[in-house]
């Protein structure tokens, strides 16, 4: 009985250390694919409101506030994020970013990124929303 309980604690502790290590890797793989050259390309944030983007990534994005799986602070941290594999992107890890324009993001956070946990936000948000929620990636949580 005493030598299970001992055990049962180990195992959770491996596991909150695994979890933390996972949500924070950097360079962080991803499984996410390119989008067509030519969206990719575009970068509308020049007029885009970040304080917008603030308020949809961390509450009113439907279906789903970016900051359950990204994390408040960007770090792919978040609550619900913790559980999926791959693991949300880590928006602040420059090395994985620095492949990602902002063209890139428009289209997987319109479109989702198949067989991953990324949903498409093509339905809920206009484009004009998207862009603010990349202007307030970029500028305030991207290092
Ligand atoms: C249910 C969890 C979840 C929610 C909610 C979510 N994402 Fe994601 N996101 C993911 C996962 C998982 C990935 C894929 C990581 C990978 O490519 O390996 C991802 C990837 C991304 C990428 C990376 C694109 C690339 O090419 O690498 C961007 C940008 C992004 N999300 C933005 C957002 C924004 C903005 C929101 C809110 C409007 C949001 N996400 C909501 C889980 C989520």
């Amino acid at each position: 009985m005493k030598k299970s309980f001992i055990c049962l604690v180990a195992v959770l502790f491996t596991l909150s250390v695994a979890s933390s290590a996972f949500a924070s890797k950097c360079p962080q793989p991803r499984k996410t694919k390119a989008a067509p050259s030519n969206v990719a390309k575009m970068d509308k944030t020049g007029k885009a409101d970040a304080a917008h983007g603030k308020a949809l990534y961390n509450k009113k994005a439907k279906p789903m506030a970016c900051k359950n799986c990204h994390g408040a602070k960007g770090d792919g941290a978040g609550k619900l994020g913790k559980a999926l594999k791959p693991a949300p992107r880590n928006f602040t890890c420059a090395a994985t970013m620095k492949k990602v324009s902002a063209g890139q993001m428009f289209h997987i956070i319109k479109k989702g990124s198949p067989g991953t946990g990324m949903v498409a936000h093509g339905k809920t948000l206009k484009d004009k929303d998207i862009w603010d929620v990349i202007k307030y990636i970029r500028s305030d949580l991207m290092k």
